[in-house]
């Protein structure tokens, strides 16, 4: 009897922000960074990637991928690498039980839907990637650990690899020519410092003018400030971050992930055509968190920028009102702030949800 079942497995996503951020590769094949960063993983209630993968002998099509509705070209190196690794991993238990179908043999097909702008700056392509990866791994009922899963979907995405893990997370550039020392770890789940909150400001859910792609490449060709940024301000910034999370000191995070923010954009602006991500919606945003905290005394806001003029701004629950309370209530009031979206979300200790 012929097999002409469709198999099925759905899961999201959440989005990471970086406080310590990677820009730059050192292999652009492999998505291999010139050095280690920082993440926090966000709740998945506002800012998620959801992703069904099925697989069946019956598709007569390629594999496939449809995102928010429209059909993504799945011919791309990064892709394809994540569907190669996954593949191979199912092949290698379909080799060791010959009675289970042979489902890495059947075209997959992908459906992908975000709940926030795509390529915004938001993140959505770290969303994405892990759950593609995670979403393919259940479907193959493969029993790969995050660390392993982390190394594939850096493959598809660099930033990708922090989602596989809730909570506090670093990314070890490593060393080894296969990229085999180059995946995602656990600094702290969220539990460990939950009162954590991130406000993100949505200043513009337009499409980014330079891609993070390009971008890292061409600061990486041209930038003078680039090389003293990876090679010795991140080291010493992973170093005094892991100490701040472990020590759950906010004042030293935050001047951290606002200092980390403003070199990586420095070294855009640096960058031969200078890249500008952010706007003056995003700079007025840095100057209300610095009249925030002048009032306060005390660092209690940070801003970061990722590759677009959408702000994030990290502060403890403690400071909801100081921080969120007035942030919200500027966004109607204030000319240019207009219809832009201000969600606070928590840490989350869930990385990936099955549904
Ligand atoms: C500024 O992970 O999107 O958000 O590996 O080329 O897909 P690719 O780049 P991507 O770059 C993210 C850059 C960043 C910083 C960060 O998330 O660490």
């Amino acid at each position: 009897m012929s097999d002409n079942k469709v198999y099925r497995a759905s899961t999201t996503a959440p989005v990471n922000i970086a406080v310590i951020k990677y820009w730059g590769k050192r292999d652009p094949k492999l998505n291999l960074p010139t050095n280690s960063s920082l993440s926090v993983t966000l709740s998945q209630s506002d800012l998620r990637t959801h992703t069904t993968a099925s697989c069946s002998p019956k598709f007569t099509y390629e594999d496939s991928l449809l995102l928010n509705g429209s059909p993504q070209d799945v011919s791309g190196a990064r892709t394809q690498a994540c569907f190669r690794e996954l593949r191979a991993l199912r092949k290698k238990i379909e080799a060791e039980n010959p009675s289970i179908p042979p489902l890495s043999t059947y075209p997959l097909n992908i459906v992908s839907e975000n709940n926030f702008p795509t390529a915004a700056g938001l993140a959505s392509s770290a969303a994405g990637f892990a759950a593609l990866v995670r979403a393919i791994a259940d479907l193959y009922e493969l029993p790969s650990s995050p660390t392993e899963l982390s190394r594939i979907a850096r493959q598809g995405s660099g930033s990708a690899c922090r989602s596989l893990f809730g909570g506090y997370v670093g990314w070890e550039m490593g060393s080894a020519v296969d990229g085999s020392d180059s995946v995602a770890y656990e600094v702290a789940p969220a539990s460990h410092w939950p009162n954590m909150r991130a406000l993100i400001l949505v200043v513009s859910a337009a499409k980014k003018g330079v891609s993070s792609t390009t971008g890292m490449q061409t600061t990486v060709a041209t930038s003078a400030l680039f090389p003293a940024r990876a090679n010795e301000v991140v080291p010493r910034r992973m170093k005094e971050m892991e100490k701040a999370i472990a020590a759950k000191d906010f004042e030293t995070f935050g001047k951290v992930t606002m200092r980390d923010s403003n070199g990586f954009h420095a070294t855009c602006l640096d960058t031969e055509p200078p890249i500008f991500y952010m706007n003056d919606v995003s700079r007025a945003a840095i100057r209300i968190v610095e009249g925030i905290n002048n009032a306060a005394g005390k660092t209690i806001a940070a801003y970061t920028f990722d590759a677009g003029p959408n702000a994030v701004i990290y502060y403890l629950e403690e400071n909801e009102k100081a921080v969120a309370g007035l942030f919200k209530a500027m966004l109607g009031a204030k000319e240019g702030w207009g219809g832009n979206r201000g969600v606070a979300v928590p840490v989350n200790d869930e990385a990936m949800v099955k549904v």
